[in-house]
């Protein structure tokens, strides 16, 4: 008997997500949707936006919003170039991308990737531009991921206070926007945090003020509208010493008002700052494809808590054969609370998790597994089945064995040592196995540009082989959490890409 408690729990989360979705097109596997779902409810990155901390006399919020702006605002509409594509890593030696906050986000942004390689830097920073809005009070915005990360800088085309109204007017229509948006993307923008005096000393002239505000509140509200229209806003590109660098005036101002005034409606704000910001997170070069919008916690299932449920696990075994109930099924042994990010928490929703660890035949094997959820309220049982085909386990030949890798403590205080067991389908005069991994650049300089690590792993002596597999086994010290994986016996290699680890439980620690 061969443990493979991974495709178990790796379905938990999948499963649910068909509970939910069985209606609508997801469908597994999906590893970057399920993945940027999971992140976008239970990811730690939250953790900087949350309650809208503040930082360097500003917010976190503030500053993560800026830089998905910035980095944004390379693209060019008529030929389809530039957008969000973290090519900002290239472009911080520029005057208008001044500020300490560029570095200071980037780096947060690097060390979540550090735990999260599966995204592009420029998904990190859609992310958390949607986590800064969430987080100050605003909106939710629909997160959609598949971006690319640039490999040199974009062109110079940030707008800067000094620009005439007709630049601005050009540069947003580059970007995609119309002049209208273009008055609500900058108070969108502008409700968070300022201006900062080293930064822009003919701007704030006051020597002593760190940062002047756009307005008086730091949480994502109407006041940088109220405040304007009311004629008492110190927001300093409307009120400025130098008209010259007035440039929310001018762009405030430029219809008449009309703008500014349908904004002070907070639900008027609130729809059209997420839906302009959705606009401009998804702003990417034409050649890239990103996926349909999340807009719910599809990795997970979303029901009244009901303590009689059970939840069944069921297989069909290689040939495509149910075993009988008592060899292919396994109850799930309790619930795990899912503790919910905060836009999970924005949208009032709560999901348990029901773990499973079931043993699996190494000579039958499993081709597709399924679930029967049963409420026990004399309510037929619910079948969960990735709309009818099952959840497909593709292959067979390659995995990781959760079960049996370990991370050992060998000081708890400080070091961890892990190692990592992969199973091969062949014996072990022919086999052998690979890992490819991600190192994320740890040099705290951008571009954060990491590299890919290929290891050839031993036979694992701890493991014979057994059931037809021959374990194999490495040390590893960063704790993965997505890898590609190869295996070659004497019927061919396999190769399985983004093999999911995060399911497990490995003990999480995040730098902040
Ligand atoms: C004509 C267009 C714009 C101009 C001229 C402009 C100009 C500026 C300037 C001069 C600062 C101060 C930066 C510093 O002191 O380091 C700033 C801050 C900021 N801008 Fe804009 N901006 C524009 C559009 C936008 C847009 C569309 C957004 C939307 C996301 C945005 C978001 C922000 C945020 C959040 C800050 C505060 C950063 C912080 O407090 O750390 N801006 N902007
Ligand atoms: C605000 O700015 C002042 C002056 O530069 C600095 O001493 C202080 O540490 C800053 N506060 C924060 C929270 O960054
Ligand atoms: C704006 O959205 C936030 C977050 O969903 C919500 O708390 C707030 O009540 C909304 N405001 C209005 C006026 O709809
Ligand atoms: C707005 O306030 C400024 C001074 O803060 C004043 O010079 C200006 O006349 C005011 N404008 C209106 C329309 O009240
Ligand atoms: C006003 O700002 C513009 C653009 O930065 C600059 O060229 C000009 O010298 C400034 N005027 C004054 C009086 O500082
Ligand atoms: C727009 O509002 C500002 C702030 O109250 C005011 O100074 C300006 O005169 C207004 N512009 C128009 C065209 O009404
Ligand atoms: C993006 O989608 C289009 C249309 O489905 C497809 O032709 C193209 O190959 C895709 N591009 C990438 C990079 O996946
Ligand atoms: C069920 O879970 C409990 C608590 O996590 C554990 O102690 C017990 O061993 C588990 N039972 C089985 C059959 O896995
Ligand atoms: C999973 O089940 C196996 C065999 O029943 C057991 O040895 C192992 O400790 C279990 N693992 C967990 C995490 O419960
Ligand atoms: C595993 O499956 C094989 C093939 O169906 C069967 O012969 C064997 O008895 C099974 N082993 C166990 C422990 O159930
Ligand atoms: C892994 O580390 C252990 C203990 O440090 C060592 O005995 C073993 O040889 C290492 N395995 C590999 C594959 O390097
Ligand atoms: C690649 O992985 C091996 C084994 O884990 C490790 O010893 C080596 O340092 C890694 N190389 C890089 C560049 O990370």
């Amino acid at each position: 008997m061969l443990s493979q408690p991974l495709f178990a729990q790796a379905l938990i989360v999948c499963a649910l997500s068909d509970l939910v979705r069985s209606l609508s097109t997801f469908q597994w596997p999906n590893p970057l949707l399920s993945y940027a779902d999971r992140q976008l409810y239970e990811g730690p990155l939250q953790g900087f936006a949350k309650g809208c901390p503040p930082r360097d006399n500003t917010t976190i919020p503030a500053q993560w919003l800026r830089i998905a702006y910035h980095d944004m605002s390379t693209h060019n509409v008529d030929d389809g170039t530039g957008g969000l594509d973290a090519s900002i890593q290239y472009e911080l030696d520029r005057s208008q991308n001044v500020g300490e906050g560029m570095l200071t986000s980037l780096t947060d942004f690097n060390g979540f990737r550090i735990m999260s390689p599966f995204f592009a830097l420029a998904d990190v920073i859609a992310l958390g531009a949607i986590l800064a809005v969430a987080g100050c009070g605003g909106p939710f915005i629909p997160f959609s991921v598949g971006r690319v990360d640039a490999t040199e800088a974009g062109p110079p085309t940030v707008p800067e206070p000094q620009q005439d109204l007709a630049s601005h007017i050009e540069s947003f229509r580059r970007q995609g926007f119309t002049p209208t948006e273009m008055i609500a993307l900058v108070a969108c923008g502008h409700t968070l945090g300022g201006v900062r005096q080293v930064d822009f000393p003919l701007i704030v002239t006051d020597s002593s003020t760190v940062l002047q505000t756009f307005d008086t509140t730091p949480a994502f509200d109407t006041a940088v509208v109220s405040e304007y229209l009311q004629n008492t806003t110190q927001n300093p590109l409307v009120i400025g010493p130098n008209v010259t660098t007035r440039s929310d005036f001018r762009i405030f101002s430029s219809d008449g008002n009309a703008t500014m005034q349908s904004l002070l409606s907070p639900i008027n704000f609130n729809q059209t700052c997420s839906s302009l910001f959705e606009r401009m997170l998804n702003t990417v070069p034409s050649n890239v494809n990103l996926t349909d919008p999340i807009t719910e916690p599809f990795d997970y299932l979303v029901m009244n808590d009901n303590p009689s449920r059970t939840v069944t696990l069921l297989w069909a075994d290689r040939q495509g054969s149910f075993c009988p109930p008592a060899g292919c099924s396994q109850q799930s042994n309790g619930t795990q609370s899912v503790l919910f990010t905060i836009i999970g928490q924005m949208q009032g929703v709560t999901a348990l998790r029901y773990p499973f660890n079931a043993t699996i035949n190494a000579t039958s094997s499993i081709s597709k597994f399924w679930f029967e959820v049963n409420e026990n309220d004399g309510s037929e049982p619910i079948i969960v089945d990735n709309g009818g085909v099952g959840f497909v386990i593709e292959q067979d030949s390659v995995f990781v064995d959760i079960g049996r890798s370990e991370h050992i403590s060998v000081d708890t205080a400080v070091e961890v040592d892990e190692f990592l067991t992969l199973v091969v389908r062949g014996d072990s005069a022919s086999a052998s196995a690979s890992v490819t991994s991600f190192t994320p650049s740890l040099s705290g300089t951008p571009p954060f540009t990491p590299t890919l690590n290929k290891t050839d792993l031993q036979l694992d002596p701890s493991n014979p082989p057994e059931g037809g597999y021959t374990f194999f086994t490495m040390n590893t010290t960063l704790l993965p959490t997505f890898l590609d994986i190869t295996g070659t016996s004497s019927s061919g290699t396999v190769t399985q890409k983004n093999f999911d680890m995060t399911v497990v439980n490995f003990p999480f620690i995040f730098i902040s």
